[in-house]
């Protein structure tokens, strides 16, 4: 193993460049994570994750060693051979994706005379590659390589994502770069697919954007379920044993969110039409998901009539269960809507904190959310909501109805413990 252990630099101690660095010192190498916000540093040397992801906590502490934490570019990049950008790339006011801190990065690089590679693991539009390998050479640093290698990993299962890839995508400018970093990965099993760098930054891009059109068209189907009477998850297990389909991304619901889908979309979109080409599908499939979280409150609406004063709990916050993540999470437009309803709205997540959820009243636990309330709504499907005694808590609430956003739950044995119940896409009571 020694004679391929390499130094990495990982610039962005976020959910990405975190769960990288830690998961590449598993595999042996010797790895510098950088950041900007002292308070990650911190927390890191001492050695407390500052995000919640399973698994992180062990792997950090088993890969102390081979695993350094620091503010400063000098020292991140003293040894490295290889300096990995994974620094946020989120949504401008316009939908591009704001690559500023991307150029910080580069433009912080120093004078390096060794032959280094920079290696692209954020999201980043096409093209990008050749506008940093340009910025680089303008700056007399042509020698320094550069290769996209661009990161499939879903938060809440990030780690076994990361060690246990579907693929591996190396695009590079150099058969040489592309070697070294394919070389980096040698302990993990899965096929690694080398291209060139723009189409190593689509694929990326395209991944996201066929998950999000498979989510947004069973969501379609479950809004025609819901006006014929046939129930999706019948139909989507049926679709989904066809060998040519297959199961995966075909949960009806409220819709997706998060810090990748929802943004990568829109860049998606935004790429395509500064380059003249209106991506009508990928329009399509934001705005389906869009409409597909405010539907919840037609539903309360025809249990509860008009919402103001009614209180509902939100059961979930974070934008799927096994994170922390709340940004673009579906429960921010939900409570938005039902505060602008007049409703008032209490929330509990086992882990979110729910920052950025404003006039929203935090519950300690699923029964405090739902005592005295109208209505509630599973808005993430957090394992701990299927161990819930139903029937024991539905005489707590003043009107027992519950939206299960996430089809979480079984309606017979809902309605059995005394719940006027809907899911999303089933026959209503
Ligand atoms: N979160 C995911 O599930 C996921 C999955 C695949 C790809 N991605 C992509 O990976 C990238 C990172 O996403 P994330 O969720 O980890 O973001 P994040 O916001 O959690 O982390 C980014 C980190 O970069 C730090 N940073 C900013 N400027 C810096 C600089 N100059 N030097 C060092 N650090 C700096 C920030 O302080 C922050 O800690 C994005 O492009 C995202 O689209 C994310």
């Amino acid at each position: 193993m020694s004679e391929s252990k390499q130094r990495i630099a990982i610039f962005g101690a976020g959910y990405v460049g975190l769960v990288s660095g830690v998961c590449y010192a598993e595999l042996g190498h010797d790895v510098v994570v950088r950041d900007i916000l002292p308070e990650k540093i911190e927390a890191l040397e001492r050695g407390e994750a500052p995000i919640y992801e399973p698994g992180l906590g062990d792997l950090l502490e088993r890969n102390r060693e081979r695993l350094r934490f620091t503010l400063e570019v000098g020292e991140a990049i003293e040894d490295a051979d290889f300096v990995y950008i994974a620094v946020g790339t989120p949504p401008t006011y316009s939908g591009d994706a704001d690559l500023s801190a991307v150029w910080t990065v580069i433009d912080e690089l120093p004078e390096i005379a060794r032959r280094i590679v920079v290696v692209m693991k954020s999201t980043v539009p096409v093209g990008t590659g050749g506008r940093v390998r340009d910025r680089l050479a303008a700056r007399g640093l042509g020698h320094v390589g550069y290769v996209s290698n661009p990161e499939f990993l879903a938060e809440g299962t990030a780690v076994r994502d990361f060690m246990h890839p579907d693929r591996i995508v190396v695009g590079a400018f150099s058969a040489e770069d592309a070697d070294a970093v394919a070389a980096l990965h040698r302990r993990i099993e899965a096929p690694v697919l080398r291209c060139d760098v723009a189409s190593a930054e689509m694929i990326k891009l395209a991944s996201n954007a066929a998950l999000m059109a498979r989510i947004s068209f069973i969501n379609e189907i479950a809004n025609v379920c819901e006006v014929t009477g046939a129930d999706v998850v019948k139909v989507a297990e049926g679709v989904g044993l066809d060998r040519r389909l297959g199961p995966h991304f075909l949960r009806a619901g409220i819709g997706f969110g998060g810090s990748c889908f929802p943004k990568d979309s829109l860049a998606l979109k935004q790429l395509a039409a500064n380059s003249g080409y209106h991506f009508q599908l990928l329009n399509a499939v934001i705005e389906v998901n869009e409409l597909q979280k405010r539907r919840v409150i037609a539903k309360l609406q025809r249990h509860l009539g008009p919402l103001r004063g009614k209180s509902v709990a939100l059961l979930g916050l974070a934008f799927k269960p096994g994170t922390d993540d709340m940004r673009e999470a579906p429960s921010i437009v939900l409570a938005g809507r039902l505060l602008a309803e007049g409703a008032d709205v209490r929330a509990w997540d086992p882990v979110a904190d729910g920052s950025g959820l404003h006039g929203v009243e935090r519950a300690q636990s699923v029964e405090a959310a739902l005592a005295g309330a109208d209505a509630a709504v599973i808005v993430t499907e957090w394992p701990a909501l299927a161990a819930v005694d139903w029937a024991a808590v539905a005489p707590a609430m003043r009107t027992p109805v519950l939206i299960d956003g996430r089809n979480m739950l079984d309606p017979a044995a809902m309605r059995e413990a005394g719940f006027r119940y809907e899911g999303i896409g089933r026959a209503a009571e």
